[in-house]
C-alpha cells in the first residue's frame, strides 16, 4: 500500500481586497469590567452549558462530534494561520476574559489562555470538547458542552467564533438565537468578533475543483484518508460530504456539512436587530478576500 503524505494548505490566496479602515478607537475604553460574574470565569469552574448537557437545535455534524473523526480533524485542518488576527484582536479590544464560541477541538482557547486571558471554550459536540480538553491539562479553560444560543451570562469582554463557526448556523432563526445567547454571555459594551465566508468569492467552486483525496498518518489513528466532495450548492446554502477510511481497519466514516453564505448587509442588518453595533469588517490577514471579519460591540 502507498500511503501519501501530503499537508493541505488550509487556504489558496489569490486576490487581495483592501481591508475596510481600520478602528484605531475600538479599544479606546474597554468599559468597566462587570465583577458581577467574575466567579464564573475562575479556571476550571463547571458552568452550566445547555439543559441536560444535550445538543443545540442541530446535532453537531459527523466531523465535530465523532469519536474517531474529532482526534484527525486538527490533522487534516492544517495550520492555524488564522487564529494570531484573533489573538491580536483580544489584545487591541483590552479583553481579559474571553468566550470561544464553537470552540471545536480548542485551538484558539488555549492560545487565549496562554496569553494570561481567562477564557470559556464552548461547543455542543462533545467529541471536540474531549480533543480540546485533552490540550488544558492544568484545567485552566472553562469548557462548556453546549451551543451558542445556550451559553451562561458570563459577562465576558469578547465572544469568538473562529474557523467560520457563523456559516453553521442555517436558518434565519438559529442565527438570531445564537446571536441573542453570545450577547446575553457578553457584558454591556462587550464586542463579538467572527469571520465568514463572503458569498462572492465561490469558494465552494475550488472545493468541488479540489477532490484529489489526502492521507495523513496520525499518532493514535494510523493512516487515514479523507475525501471531499460538494454534494449541493443551493444558495445561500453549500453541502458536502467528507468521507474519512481509516486504512488500518478499513472503519469508513462520512459527515455531511451545510453552511450558509450571508452577504455582508445581511449580517449587518441580523447583528443590528440583535443588539449589535459593528465597528469593523475586516480581511481576515492570512485569507485576504475571502472573509469578513465583524468587530462588533454589544450595544445596551
Ligand atoms: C469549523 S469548526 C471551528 C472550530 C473552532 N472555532 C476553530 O476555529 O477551530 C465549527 C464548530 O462549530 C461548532 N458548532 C456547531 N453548531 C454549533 C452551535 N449551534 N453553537 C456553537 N457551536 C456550534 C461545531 O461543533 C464545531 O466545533
Amino acid at each position: 500500500m502507498t500511503v501519501v503524505y501530503h499537508r493541505p494548505s488550509r487556504t489558496t490566496i489569490t486576490a487581495s481586497i483592501p481591508a475596510a479602515p481600520a478602528n484605531s478607537d475600538l479599544a479606546n475604553s474597554h468599559h468597566q469590567r462587570q465583577e458581577s460574574a467574575l466567579h464564573q470565569w475562575r479556571p476550571g469552574k463547571p458552568v452550566a452549558g445547555t439543559p441536560g448537557g444535550g445538543y443545540g437545535r442541530r446535532v453537531p455534524d459527523a466531523i465535530f462530534a465523532h469519536p474517531r473523526l474529532a482526534p484527525i480533524y486538527d490533522t487534516f485542518d492544517g495550520d492555524r494561520d488564522d487564529l494570531a488576527a484573533y489573538l491580536s484582536i483580544a489584545g487591541e479590544l483590552g479583553a481579559g476574559r474571553v468566550l470561544d464560541v464553537g470552540c471545536g477541538t480548542g485551538c484558539l482557547a488555549v492560545l487565549l489562555a496562554a496569553s494570561g486571558r481567562t477564557v470559556v471554550g464552548a461547543d455542543p459536540a462533545g467529541a471536540s470538547l474531549e480533543v480540546a480538553k485533552s490540550k488544558d491539562p492544568a484545567g485552566r479553560i472553562t469548557w462548556i458542552h453546549g451551543d451558542a444560543a445556550t451559553v451562561p451570562a458570563l459577562g465576558a469582554d469578547l465572544a469568538v467564533m473562529t474557523g467560520n463557526v457563523a456559516q453553521v448556523f442555517l436558518t434565519d432563526a438559529d442565527w438570531a438565537q445564537a446571536l441573542q445567547g453570545i450577547r446575553a454571555a457578553l457584558r454591556p459594551g462587550g464586542y463579538l468578533v467572527f469571520e465568514t465566508r463572503r458569498p462572492g468569492r465561490r469558494a465552494w467552486e475550488e472545493w468541488a475543483a479540489d477532490t484529489a483525496p489526502v492521507i495523513f498518518d496520525i499518532p493514535g489513528s494510523g493512516p487515514v484518508e479523507q475525501r471531499r466532495e460538494v454534494t449541493s450548492v443551493s444558495l445561500p446554502f453549500v453541502s458536502f460530504r467528507s468521507t474519512y477510511r481509516f486504512l488500518a481497519d478499513g472503519t469508513v466514516v462520512t459527515s455531511d456539512s451545510t453552511l450558509r453564505f450571508r452577504d455582508r448587509s445581511e449580517v449587518e442588518s441580523s447583528l443590528a436587530s440583535y443588539g449589535y453595533r459593528v465597528l469593523d469588517v475586516r480581511e481576515a490577514p492570512d485569507r485576504p478576500g475571502r472573509e469578513f471579519v465583524f468587530i462588533t460591540e454589544r450595544t445596551t
